[in-house]
């Protein structure tokens, strides 16, 4: 494999390219929205294969790759994996080969997690793909001695899209998936999955008041920031600013569930066929 080169030619306002499997990734979108408001910003969901969660490291590898051929077409200076699934199953292999910084959300989560947890006792939830591969520990450890402990919630996903927020189906549905988190006495819980977020309410009425819950969205949004501040790439504030958005499938779906995701409203979204 080439050895890798920073490109030099890429401007302050050539965009930051995030992409995700469908609309999850939004929530990180709207965190790094509100920490560079001045950034041009190209989302990509992959709506013909969400969800991830559930499919093959070589799948979400095949996926992934399109994608950021894709985000480099469009010139993107930064590339932010905004999808706990593929960062921890394609980020790894992707970040060898590229020539533009690329982050996922799981090292910003995992630092989140060390800086919040004072008993060092850290539970984390996610889909099948991102808990089997054991991502979160494998970065939790690598900042401190930890003792981590993982549930795979693959009914929370179908729910949030749903827009079953607040029924009750949800609401036993996390309390049967972090019943076993609470007997190992955690004072932090992981959100490792991009639409967690949503169930914060659902989530904090059935944990105890002491627990804290980490959503890597922030953390990631912060560390975008100053990897483009280190490389003198933050975009200036008087530069004209875009939203774009791009889909492999059902534009129209995106535009009516990304509303739960995202903080603004989504007007144009493009489809686009990504081709292997
Ligand atoms: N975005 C995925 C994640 O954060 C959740 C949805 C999916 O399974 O594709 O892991």
């Amino acid at each position: 494999m080439q050895k890798k080169k920073e490109i030099k030619i890429l401007s302050n306002n050539n965009p930051i390219g995030i992409f995700d499997s469908g609309f999850g990734g939004l929530t990180v979108m709207s965190a790094i929205n509100k920490v560079l408001p001045s950034e041009n910003l190209i989302y990509f969901g992959d709506t013909a294969h969400v969800p991830y969660g559930t499919k093959s490291q070589n799948a979400i590898l095949k996926f992934s790759k399109e994608i950021v051929s894709f985000l480099i077409k469009n010139r993107v200076k930064l590339i932010v994996v905004a999808c706990n699934t593929a960062s921890a199953l394609a980020l790894p292999v992707l970040e060898k080969s590229l020539k533009v910084p690329i982050i996922g959300v799981i090292a910003p989560g995992a630092r989140a997690a060390i800086d919040a947890s004072k008993n060092f006792r850290i539970g984390i939830i996610g889909t099948e793909g991102t808990i089997g591969s054991k991502s979160y520990p494998k970065a939790i450890n690598k900042l401190a001695k930890a003792k981590i402990y993982q549930q795979a919630c693959p009914l929370l996903v179908p729910l949030v899209e749903e827009g079953w927020i607040d029924e009750e189906i949800t609401d036993r549905t996390v309390k049967k998936y972090i019943k076993p988190l609470l007997a190992k006495k955690i004072d932090t819980l992981v959100l490792g999955c991009t639409h967690y977020p949503l169930l914060r309410k659902t989530l904090e009425r059935n944990l105890d008041k002491n627990i804290i819950l980490v959503d890597s969205a922030i953390s990631t949004a912060l560390e975008v920031k100053r990897i483009l501040d280190k490389k003198s790439l933050l975009a200036s504030k008087n530069g004209k600013k875009y939203l774009k958005f791009y889909v492999s499938d059902n534009p129209e779906k995106f535009k009516k569930i990304g509303r739960r995701f995202f903080s603004k409203n989504i007007t144009t979204i493009k489809k686009i066929d990504l081709v292997g």
